[in-house]
């Protein structure tokens, strides 16, 4: 059962449709990523979704119920804002208990959840300093603590690892994983980070001016893109042939990139960094699509390397394993080839 369903939300300011007959459907206790470019109205239907703003058209559900006549405070949501600021005089722990202040809890209840948060947030022993006091991870997981303190139904996160450099923001993940599968708790999270939503999430949403064009698995998405934004948004895409504006695949006079059977009129082929493979020479087996170029850069990223090789006048960008390039310089003529099934077909 959806825990959380959209359907069809247009919410306008003005004159301007921040959302655009948005419709998806969030699952009893999955985790979910909102995806797209600033100001593809991510923000807005998070808070739409909390109660904050209030559609125009079209309704939200929680459970099974319409929650479209339902206040904030009424909704069982728990919200950590893009800008999670917490109160500066106040201490950790009344921090956290903010949520259940407001509720008018008993103390006693006050305590205890605010105890029990903080222990799941690992930070127990801190209930006592002030924000300042505090670590930029450590600021963000009390903030974590203050939006689950009240047993929401629903946990909304607006970019919640942004503020943190990479290697924090990889324990972070893992973190807010550990959390969200410790209680169950249906959570959708905004995030600018392509990579941290293929990994951490069972569905993503993918916003663009306000509509949403793609929705689904991860690998599903990753791997069948509706259109070039999507594909070359969520990861790097080679466009390996584009249409020719009279309904057909051009592959720019190289008959060594094999067109997947119908998919003549499609809008474009794509391949993935990764499907790639680099030779000196030509590749023989049957089936692969090949392009012959030459490799401008290549750069050395410790488990990986990335190629950027230059084939007539298309880039292409390729990823793999160090030990998995051969000993080529830069300037060499080299080849690049795929398997046909790597070949990602844009409608
Ligand atoms: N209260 C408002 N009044 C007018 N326009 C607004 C308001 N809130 C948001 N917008 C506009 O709606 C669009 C979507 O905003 P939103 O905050 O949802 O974007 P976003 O996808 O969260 O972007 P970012 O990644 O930068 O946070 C933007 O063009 C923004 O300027
Ligand atoms: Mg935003």
């Amino acid at each position: 059962m959806a825990e959380v369903s959209v359907k069809n939300v247009t919410k306008k300011f003005g004159n301007f449709t921040a959302l655009d007959d948005v419709s998806m459907e969030f699952p009893d206790g999955g985790f979910f990523a909102l995806l797209g470019p600033s100001g593809s109205g991510k923000t807005t239907l998070l808070r739409t979704i909390a109660g904050f703003l209030f559609a125009d058209s079209g309704s939200i559900h929680i459970g099974n119920k319409s929650v479209d006549l339902i206040p904030v405070e009424k909704r069982e949501i728990g919200m950590m804002f893009q800008n999670y600021a917490l109160f500066p005089n106040m201490t950790i722990a009344d921090n956290v208990g903010f949520g259940l202040r407001v509720r008018k809890v008993s103390s006693d209840e006050e305590r205890r959840r605010i105890g029990e948060a903080l222990e799941l947030v690992q930070l127990s022993t801190l209930g006592d300093r002030k924000p300042h006091q505090l670590s930029g991870g450590q600021r963000q997981r009390v903030a974590l603590a203050r939006a689950i303190v009240t047993n929401p139904r629903v946990l909304l996160l607006d970019e919640p690892l942004s503020a943190l450099d990479k290697s924090l923001r990889v324990d972070m993940q893992v973190e807010l994983k550990r959390i969200q599968h410790e209680i169950g708790i249906t959570t959708i999270f905004v995030t600018h980070d392509q990579e941290e939503a293929l990994t951490l999430s069972d569905k993503i949403g993918i916003l663009r001016e306000g509509r949403m064009i793609q929705s689904g698995p991860p690998r599903s998405v990753y791997n069948n893109p509706v259109d070039r934004f999507t594909a070359e948004f969520l990861g790097d895409a080679n466009i390996v042939a584009e249409n020719d504006g009279n309904g057909r695949l051009n592959v720019s006079g190289n008959p060594s990139i094999k067109i997947p059977k119908g998919a003549e009129t499609a809008s474009a082929l794509a391949v993935r960094p990764e499907s790639l493979s680099i030779s000196a020479t030509e590749p023989k087996q049957e089936g692969l699509s090949k392009v012959h170029g030459r490799l401008v850069q290549r750069m050395f990223a410790g488990a990986m390397s990335t190629c950027i090789v230059q084939c007539g006048s298309h880039t292409y960008k390729m990823v793999a394993r160090d030990q998995d390039v051969p000993n080529l310089s830069e300037g060499e003529n080299i080849w690049l080839s795929w398997k046909s099934a790597q070949t990602i077909v844009i409608p």
